[in-house]
């Protein structure tokens, strides 16, 4: 989490730094802060709350800076809090330091710094790392950070300014993204390029353990030895995204109502109709490889974790190859065994999400292949995986996932099916998926045009502060995902269950208080759902059911019933967890809750 944007250039640092910061935005929104150098002094502004809150100040204060260095925060090490915001700085305030990631050994490097004389003003790991580098300086930044670095355990992207060197920003890289972005006469610093904009033409990202020298025409850059490197630049691919609200409320309303259009848009010269198979762009694997994977290994967390859930189902069931799925954060701390020919898929929406990204690159050590299905065009997942399928969902602004959701479950089917097709599957049942892929933006769109149908049943179970979501088979992953949805925007306690399992103990939870969300739309287990329903009822709990059209047998089990448009049990999460995100939405703004940046959350999860 955190983002991190540096300037140095002939423009105003403060405006330009600033603005930029405001596109990390979704990194992190508990503190900011902002500093540099004026008139040979280090001067900052740090303010606790969202990113308007210290521009505010700082316009207030008339901060004026040559280079400026800046980081969003979300808060790890200390509470959020002014003195706790970045940057930090040392005893004499002779540097300021921002960071993302997280020292690990901080402790022990703060009583070290103790003994000899720092005094630390934090709760912060980072504080550590400034007052490291000012006790190793002796006149050379760049030594002084060269000698540090080797010291710091766990991972970083740093930026620094130094006020006896007041024309640039010194940056480092360990396991964190950071590129530098170069404009005309101007050179930037960033935590992700797409914060760059249209001001930066060219980037390059800083490689493991590589520090930079960055100065208003020109950057240097070295290895963990400090010998020079040189590398080319990338041009910037220029995203020209619509990222306003539009007409809606918030960025999460918008996002749920343009699935539609981003569903179309994932499947678009994806499916290859005349051989009922899908053509996936992208996918630069050999068919020999593909043909031979005999194992697929599904590594994602939060709400790509349940995406891979369904993927996983579908892969063993369609393609017939065993598939494991696991959490990104667990499974980076088992020893794994990754037998030959596995493929392993890593998902997620940023595309830098920590855990994912380590277990990836234990897998690349263990010499695993990596296929990536993510949103973000250059994200760190897209650049280190062997190759990578994109969403194509459009810039995903709101905290809550939902339109990259329903956009991984289709580009996941298309690569079963691929996968299917190419071993025992007929043509007649590739098209059947195709068919009914082809249909879900309408359906979709109907879920959407009953958005107040939904809305009167969130101000009807609104006052709740419990809730189950119950589901088996592919409705399972769709009931973790309702319940996240919920949890994450409404602030309410809502557990996802398969409803097999609730017999096994959670049962003895429910009672006149609290509800259960019912999801009827997988027709293999429909009648078993049934019998769950009667056992909620028996014992008081309330019920709201979300069925496929034409399901029998609910009316009298149910207290609401939301019916959702018929397709085939692989694809029935889709219109389902639409449903699911406008009643967490509209639950969520019956509550008040701040929807597009819940507390304490981030949009991208970059620390462990
Ligand atoms: C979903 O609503 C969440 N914000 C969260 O669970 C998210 O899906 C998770 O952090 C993984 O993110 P990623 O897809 O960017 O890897």
């Amino acid at each position: 989490m955190c983002g991190i944007f540096g300037y140095v250039g002939p423009r105003d640092a403060v405006k330009v730094t600033i603005n930029g910061l405001k596109k990390l935005e979704y990194r992190g929104y508990d503190s900011s802060g902002i500093a540099g150098i004026k008139d040979g002094k280090i001067v900052h502004c740090k303010e606790v709350g969202k990113i308007a809150v210290m521009e505010s100040k700082a316009n207030e204060l008339n901060l004026k800076l040559d280079v400026a260095i800046s980081q969003t925060r979300w808060a790890t090490h200390g509470k959020p809090s002014r003195v706790n915001a970045h940057p930090h700085f040392d005893n004499d305030h002779t540097l300021a330091l921002v960071h993302n990631g997280i020292i690990e050994n901080h402790s022990a490097l703060r009583k070290a710094l103790e003994e000899k004389g720092s005094v630390f003003v934090s709760d912060t790991d980072t504080e550590v790392v400034a007052h490291l580098i000012s006790s190793n300086y002796d006149g050379d930044i760049l030594k002084a950070v060269q000698q540090s670095l080797p010291v710091l355990k766990g991972n970083y992207a740093i930026a620094l300014v130094h006020k006896n060197h007041p024309h640039q920003i010194v940056v480092a890289a360990h396991e964190m993204p950071l590129a530098i972005g170069v404009g005309k006469d101007e050179t930037f610093v960033s935590s992700d390029t797409n914060s760059f904009g249209s001001q930066v033409q060219e980037v390059v990202f800083l490689g493991e353990g590589e520090i930079a020298v960055i100065k208003k025409d020109q950057f240097s850059l070295y290895d963990s030895s400090m010998a020079p490197i040189s590398k080319k630049t990338k041009v910037m691919a220029q995203q020209m995204e619509d990222i306003s609200k539009g007409e809606y409320e918030h960025y999460t309303l918008k996002e749920i109502f343009e699935q539609p259009q981003s569903l179309r848009s994932a499947l678009l010269s994806r499916c290859l109709d005349e051989y009922g198979t899908a053509i996936l762009e992208g996918l630069n694997f050999e068919v020999t490889e593909l043909l031979s994977v005999e194992r697929i290994l599904i590594l994602a967390c939060g709400t790509s974790l349940h995406a891979g859930y369904v993927a996983s189902y579908m892969l063993e069931d369609m393609a017939r190859i065993p598939t494991q799925i696991e959490i990104s954060s667990e499974f980076r701390y088992k020893n794994p065994v990754i037998p030959p020919r596995t493929l392993v898929i890593a998902i997620s929406q940023s595309g830098e999400t920590a855990d994912t990204l380590a277990a990836v690159r234990e897998i690349k050590a263990k010499g695993g292949r990596i296929l990536a299905i993510c949103n973000v065009m250059g994200s760190s997942l897209a650049r280190e995986a062997d190759s990578c399928l994109y969403l194509r969902a459009g810039a995903e602004i709101g905290v809550c996932s939902t339109k990259a959701f329903t956009s991984q479950v289709t580009v996941l089917t298309l690569f079963t099916l691929l996968m299917a097709r190419m071993r025992h599957m007929s043509k007649g049942q590739g098209s059947e998926i195709l068919q009914a892929l082809k249909k879900l933006p309408d359906q979709v769109q109907t879920v959407l045009d009953r958005h107040d149908e939904i809305q009167a049943l969130a101000k009807k179970y609104s006052h709740h502060d419990n809730f189950f979501f119950l589901g088996r088979h592919f409705m399972y992953p769709a009931a973790l995902e309702g319940a996240l949805k919920l949890k994450e925007i409404s602030y309410i306690n809502a557990n996802g269950y398969p409803a097999g399992e609730m017999k096994h103990g959670p049962i003895a939870l429910i009672n006149a208080d609290c509800p259960s969300i019912t999801l009827l739309a997988n027709k293999a287990t429909y009648e078993k759902m049934l019998s769950n329903l009667q056992e909620v009822k028996s014992r008081n709990g309330p019920i709201l059911a979300i069925a496929s059209e034409g399901a029998h047998g609910l009316e009298k089990l149910a207290d609401d019933i939301f019916y959702v448009p018929e397709t085939i049990d692989e694809t029935a999460v889709i219109p389902t967890s639409v449903a699911l995100q406008l009643f967490a939405y509209y639950v969520a703004k019956e509550r008040g809750a701040d929807i597009d940046q819940p507390r304490n959350l981030a949009k991208s999860v970059t620390v462990e």
